[in-house]
């Protein structure tokens, strides 16, 4: 199973295809255009195919001749609503709406590796699922998708993701062991104190000088609570009070996220948050609610599934190109694939090289280098060939 000669020739249907997609962005729940494009692919390919799953999303079942585990591979494709800056001749041709993530090239390559192991169905133990995701930059495809059963029927054993990475060079790959992508929740504050007209501080209480001791204060959670070896991150992103220049407002609203590895220490600082929020409130004369909202969990890889996709990934960037510490504190909803299976999702390389100035994901500017296109899809294809092919 030649899986690199195989992508090498889809090279050029890789391309047209990503750059098709690049063209015709789409945002989260409105990629008409192209889960009508898998759909119609998939179909082509002989797989049984599911629409409407999560709204927008697609589902391509490869039934193998022979039984064995059922791996879920899943591409994401939306787009962002950003004013592209590129002028090559495939920018985005919707004003406002730009693939600047990579989301086109994942679609392309999920349809290549779909392409590749359709001509091994006689040889497949198993069975692939191909998850052609809506919705993932606004954090609601994945669990669309989960809530209309995509994790069901069947259920898969292995869930394998990558995302295209413009910040390392094409030949290294993200490949870590646990976490690899912070879990993200949203938090509101909501301080409340006494309004009161602004010459007569007096007879009011100031919800405002509170929340900003508060603001500054919880930046103390990450510093001095969380424990230095582990990661955290505070950010408070919202502030909103008042009507008038002359008004002590009654409440004060502060918006923000959280992010951390480990749901642990995603307590530790919910908890030190309340408890910094209250004291501080209670010693202005002050009252605080803190909401929270976990909205996905961290991207955590499987010890098993990273320990056995190594030397499969080896074979194509060498022992050096395996970055084993390659984090982001950014967050993805892919993890809601991964809430008790096994998985794994890696980063592959893909700097634009004669670029000098660095453009990063969701810049107007970002751009990949296609050359990873086909890649991608040996890698895929290789790593999900090793749970359900022999081996040679
Ligand atoms: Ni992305």
């Amino acid at each position: 199973m030649d899986f690199k000669a195989q992508a090498d020739n889809l090279r050029d249907e890789l391309i047209a295809r990503r750059r098709d997609f690049h063209q015709h962005p789409e945002l989260g729940f409105e990629e008409v255009r192209t889960a009508g494009i898998v759909a119609e692919e998939l179909h082509r390919l002989g797989l049984e195919v599911q629409t409407g799953v999560g709204k927008t999303g697609v589902v391509g079942l490869l039934e193998g001749d022979q039984d064995g585990p059922t791996i879920l591979v899943r591409a994401d494709m939306d787009a962002l609503p950003i004013l592209e800056e590129n002028t090559f001749a495939h920018a985005s041709q919707e004003a406002g709406k730009m693939h600047a993530c990579g989301h086109d090239g994942h679609t392309a390559i999920a349809l290549g590796v779909a392409k590749i192991l359709t001509g091994y169905r006689d040889q497949i133990r198993g069975r692939i699922k191909f998850v052609f995701q809506p919705a993932e930059e606004i954090v609601k495809g994945a669990k669309a998708m989960v809530a209309d059963g995509v994790l069901e029927n069947p259920r898969p054993d292995v869930t394998l993701g990558l995302h295209l990475w413009n910040g390392m060079p094409i030949g290294r790959l993200g490949v870590a062991t646990g976490p690899t992508m912070a879990g993200s929740t949203t938090f509101r504050m909501v301080i409340t104190g006494r309004g009161g007209h602004a010459a007569s501080p007096q007879y009011a209480v100031d919800p405002v000088v509170c929340a900003a001791q508060i603001v500054t204060a919880i930046q103390s959670v990450v510093s001095r609570n969380v424990n230095p070896l582990e990661s955290a991150v505070v950010s408070v992103t919202r502030m909103m009070a008042g009507t008038a220049y002359n008004i002590i407002p009654q409440e004060v609203e502060l918006w923000g996220t959280i992010r951390t590895f480990t749901d642990s220490v995603r307590d530790l600082v919910e908890r030190r948050m309340q408890e910094i929020g209250s004291g501080i409130a209670a010693a202005m004369g002050c009252t605080t609610r803190l909401e929270v909202e976990h909205n996905i969990p961290p991207v955590a890889n499987d010890p098993l599934v990273a320990e056995r996709l190594r030397p499969v990934f080896t074979r194509f960037v060498g022992e050096a190109g395996l970055v084993e510490d390659e984090r982001t504190m950014g967050s993805e909803d892919v993890g809601l694939f991964m809430d008790g299976i096994p998985g794994m999702y890696f980063f592959v390389g893909a700097s634009v090289p004669d670029r000098t100035e660095y453009y990063g994901h969701h810049h107007p500017r970002f751009d990949f280098d296609e050359n990873a296109l086909p890649l991608s899809v040996a890698l895929m294809a290789s790593a999900v060939a090793e749970y359900v092919l022999p081996a040679e």
